[in-house]
């Protein structure tokens, strides 16, 4: 087996997967070198925004490895109020965005549902139904799904973590509001409503194998996802998943597997969108500009208010919690062109994969 026989082939299995994971030295270069021609010849040099508005850390789930668990008594808990959203919203759409994501902790209760639906209303009116929105607050019913679909969000992140019930059960609490097969019930009723949908996993997680990460990228497949945003994963010191911490490799090489996630994702489903996590960049200061160079088309500039970016700490070093966004967005056309491609403003960027799918 070596890589050039395996870039060859047209359908990837398992085996060959967990090889393109661990290669090094000129086959890792290989693989790099062709997840980005892949990338230039499917969808291009073009790169597109989403301003990120992280805008609460008030969280229902007690997820083992996130900073944010309801349990974490340590972190002060914030809400950006809602004319500071819009506020952040009105950035973005003055500043040509093209498309927000509004990502924060799980609620199921009436007033969050109304007060979602209620935010996207309003960020389509300031921005003359232009600006896109991706919504990015857990697992809800049908029902919520259909009505924030309906009042303006067309594009839903819901991370599966890992595929793998086994592992995803080690890393959630055991009870049902934690359910692996609740979270796929969810992302089948995304995709029937009609949302772009995006999942993801977190890499280099303890007791995670290769062979787990390799399945992932099957499910991604499988699943026929629109979009995912992966990352590796940071510990972080007030969970119960720290316990764990001397199960896990060295961050350089989380950083590292991740890129090899990237790529193999990009050879496998060649028209989906990408994100480069910010998870990337906590590791490697250009981490998201090296992502985006090998196969990633999508980047997410944090745009929530200041003065909140610390309390969402999801995990350690979390990056630019300190800049406003402004300085955020005058380096990204830089940083873009250091990875060799262009930022595409005013754009929705949805991803060539989902405009197939539709037409099937
Ligand atoms: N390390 C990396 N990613 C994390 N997330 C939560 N906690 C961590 C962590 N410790 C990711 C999860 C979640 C997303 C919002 O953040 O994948 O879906
Ligand atoms: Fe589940 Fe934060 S509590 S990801």
């Amino acid at each position: 087996m070596n890589i050039q026989n395996i870039l060859k082939k047209e359908k990837l299995s398992k085996t060959d997967l967990v090889y393109m994971l661990t290669c090094k030295g000129e086959e890792e270069k290989e693989l790099f070198m062709h997840s980005k021609a892949i990338r230039e010849k499917e969808i291009g040099k073009s790169v597109y925004l989403r301003g990120l508005i992280e805008f609460s850390n008030i969280c229902s789930k007690d997820c083992l490895y996130c900073g944010i668990r309801k349990s974490n008594s340590k972190v002060a808990r914030f809400d950006i109020e809602d004319e500071h959203i819009l506020n952040a919203a009105k950035f973005a759409y003055d500043n040509n965005y093209g498309s927000i994501v509004l990502q924060g902790g799980e609620r199921n209760d009436n007033q969050f549902i109304e007060r979602i639906d209620s935010l996207l209303k309003k960020i389509k009116k300031l921005s003359n139904n232009k600006l896109g929105i991706t919504l990015s607050v857990g697992e809800q019913t049908r029902e919520t799904y259909q009505k924030w679909f309906k009042s303006g969000a067309h594009r839903y992140l819901l991370r599966i973590e890992s595929s793998n019930k086994e592992l995803y059960y080690k890393i959630h609490p055991k009870n049902d509001n934690h359910s692996f097969e609740a979270r796929l019930e969810c992302l089948k009723t995304l995709q029937d409503i009609g949302y772009q949908t995006g999942t993801g996993v977190m890499i280099a997680l303890p007791h995670q194998t290769i062979e787990d990460l390799a399945d992932d990228l099957l499910f991604f497949k499988e699943f026929n996802i629109d979009m995912v945003g992966m990352g590796p994963y940071i510990e972080h010191a007030d969970t119960p998943l720290y316990t764990d911490k001397d199960l896990l490799i060295p961050q350089k090489e989380r950083f590292i597997l991740s890129l090899h996630m990237i790529a193999c994702l990009r050879i496998l489903m060649k028209d989906i969108n990408i994100a480069a996590a910010t998870a990337l960049q906590a590791i490697d200061p250009i981490g998201r500009e090296k992502a985006i160079n090998i196969g990633a088309n999508i980047i997410m500039p944090n745009i929530t208010p200041t003065e909140e970016r610390v309390l969402y700490q999801l995990y350690q070093d979390k990056p630019c919690t300190d800049e406003g966004a402004d300085e955020c967005y005058s380096c990204i056309e830089k940083r873009i062109q250091m990875a060799n491609c262009e930022v595409k403003y005013n754009e929705w960027g949805d991803s060539p994969h989902y405009k197939k799918r539709k037409q099937e």
